[in-house]
């Protein structure tokens, strides 16, 4: 593909746009994360946001570049709700699992920032421009949850003789599901709601909760974005352009297409099978909804469990006396005006948290009950036992936030709050979760098991079969670090944004 079709694919996800996202002012735009790799995610990122302009010219909030990469983070981890968990797992146990795992990543876990079913939604491989071929092994994916999609068309993966591009991208002439639709409905949905905020009808504008949904979709059509250059061969047919003529293009050798006169590789993305579900999801040094990454959880959820039980006065704690439990909630009482209210609220938590933590006990004396895990397990009854407290987490945040600034001297205990805040919320988590933590990973770990072998084959045809333009996603996408094309895609992405936003 040639610097001209480069520049039909630009014009293409320019056309996508519709009436231009001016609501969102200029430049540069967040969160490359699906591209870059976890340091970069969380570091560059916000700083980029910083550099720009926001709704009528003021400067990105930190919490403004949050909401916009909830979204984005939230895309990543739809990929949790698809046929290999749901076999084992229904999708409100996903949800819970993925809601605390976004409470570790964007620090906020209620009202705008709350992992709902509908905001978490399913895997659709439009979404990260995934190639669907071999989709659920010919199954119709909708029995097992009525938002996955149906069996593959095999016109969605022919090569659009106008763009050079898989058909599932942005041919929207066959009615199957493209990625170019995917961006236009979330960039529509943003700007509708950002205009509900900035123009709404007398008394419907200036709502917070609209913005806030503008910015999830925001983040999420950018997810999508940043894939075109992290899933797809772009790099590569770019550099075979500019003369490096050893470039693998990832498509056999007979695969060239004729377009606009000249022969050039089509461009494709990779398939998301078995084996890429593995690679991607479940780990192998991997930093997306990874086997390790809910382990971490589970460590995380331990020590704070430990670290309640054990009464030896840490770091400079109040009083240095009784157990970490209630040394943070002797601080909390300290704070002016809401203190007495949120200390008691932390003592009610806890004696919940303390009741369920008994019930597992007695539940795990009897082998055949898993715990929390038995047949009358409820997701629906789980979130609403955590929901109040990672509410009352976020109300602490919240109003932390608001006294920095306003009252002074107050630093200090401040400090001693939120750095013993995460250790208890997760101690209080701990009893509810943990159980399902365990459940998942060894569902997750016997769905896994002997996929590996079977479908290894596939990952190498590109180099064996010349007639082969679905190549694997493990072996294109530039995700992770170990892609030596990884900065160059992040690079590429960020480019294209700059281009799209204004
Ligand atoms: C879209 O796909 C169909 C079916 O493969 C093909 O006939 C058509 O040429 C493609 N391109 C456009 C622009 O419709
Ligand atoms: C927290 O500490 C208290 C008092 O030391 C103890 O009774 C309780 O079991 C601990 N709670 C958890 C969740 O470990």
């Amino acid at each position: 593909m040639g610097w001209g079709s480069a520049l039909l694919v630009l014009g293409l996800l320019l056309f996508v746009l519709p009436g231009k996202a001016a609501a969102f002012g200029a430049g540069n735009i967040p969160s490359i994360a699906q591209v870059e790799g976890h340091n970069w995610r969380h570091g560059d990122i916000e700083d980029m946001l910083k550099t720009v302009a926001f709704l009528h010219g003021k400067k990105w909030t930190t919490m403004m570049i949050g909401r916009v990469y909830f979204g984005n983070w939230l895309r990543d981890y739809s990929q949790a709700v698809d046929v290999g968990s749901l076999k084992g797992i229904n999708a409100a146990t996903i949800r819970i699992i993925v809601w605390v795992l976004s409470f570790m990543a964007n620090g906020y876990a209620t009202e705008e920032f709350e992992v709902t079913e509908e905001r978490l939604g399913a895997y659709r491989p439009e979404e990260h421009i995934d190639n669907p071929l071999g989709y659920a092994d010919g199954q119709d994916a909708r029995q097992f949850d009525p938002r996955l999609r149906g069996p593959v068309d095999p016109r969605e993966l022919e090569i659009d003789p106008r763009t050079g591009m898989k058909n599932y991208i942005a041919n929207e002439s066959g009615g199957w599901a493209t990625s170019a639709g995917y961006l236009r409905w979330s960039f529509a949905r943003s700007i509708h709601f950002g205009r509900v905020y900035t123009n709404g009808a007398s008394g419907t504008s200036g709502k917070e909760a609209d913005l806030c949904e503008a910015l999830r979709c925001l983040g999420q059509a950018l997810h999508c974005m940043e894939d075109f250059s992290a899933h797809s061969n772009y790099c590569e047919l770019a550099l075979v352009e500019l003369g490096f003529r050893n470039v693998f293009p990832h498509c056999g050798s007979a695969t060239q297409i004729h377009l606009n006169g000249r022969t050039v590789y089509p461009l494709v993305t990779g398939t998301f099978g078995a084996v890429d579900f593995l690679h991607s999801v479940l780990g192998e040094a991997n930093d997306h909804f990874t086997q390790s990454e809910v382990d971490e959880i589970d460590i995380a959820l331990k020590n704070a469990e430990q670290a309640n039980k054990s009464t030896s006065g840490q770091r400079g704690f109040f009083g240095g006396t009784g157990s970490g439990g209630s040394d943070f909630v002797s601080l909390l009482g300290q704070l002016p005006g809401v203190g007495d209210g949120f200390a008691s609220q932390a003592r009610n938590l806890k004696a919940m948290s303390e009741a369920q933590e008994q019930e597992n006990t007695r539940s795990a004396g009897n082998v055949n009950v898993v715990p929390g895990m038995s047949p009358n397990f409820d997701p629906v009854r789980v979130s609403g036992q955590i929901y109040p407290i990672l509410e009352f987490r976020d109300k602490i945040v919240r109003s932390i936030n608001n006294m920095i600034s306003k009252i002074p001297g107050l630093e200090s205990l401040l400090e001693r709050i939120s750095e013993t805040l995460t250790a208890f919320i997760l101690g209080l988590l701990a009893p509810f979760i943990r159980p399902i933590i365990s459940q998942v990973s060894k569902a997750l770990k016997e769905g896994s098991a002997g996929l590996i072998e079977t479908s290894a084959n596939q990952q190498l045809e590109p180099w064996t079969n010349p007639r082969c333009d679905n190549p694997t996603h493990s072996m294109l996408s530039k995700d992770h670090f170990t892609n030596i094309l990884n900065s160059c895609a992040g690079r590429v992405a960020a480019t294209v944004l700059q281009y799209v936003v204004p």
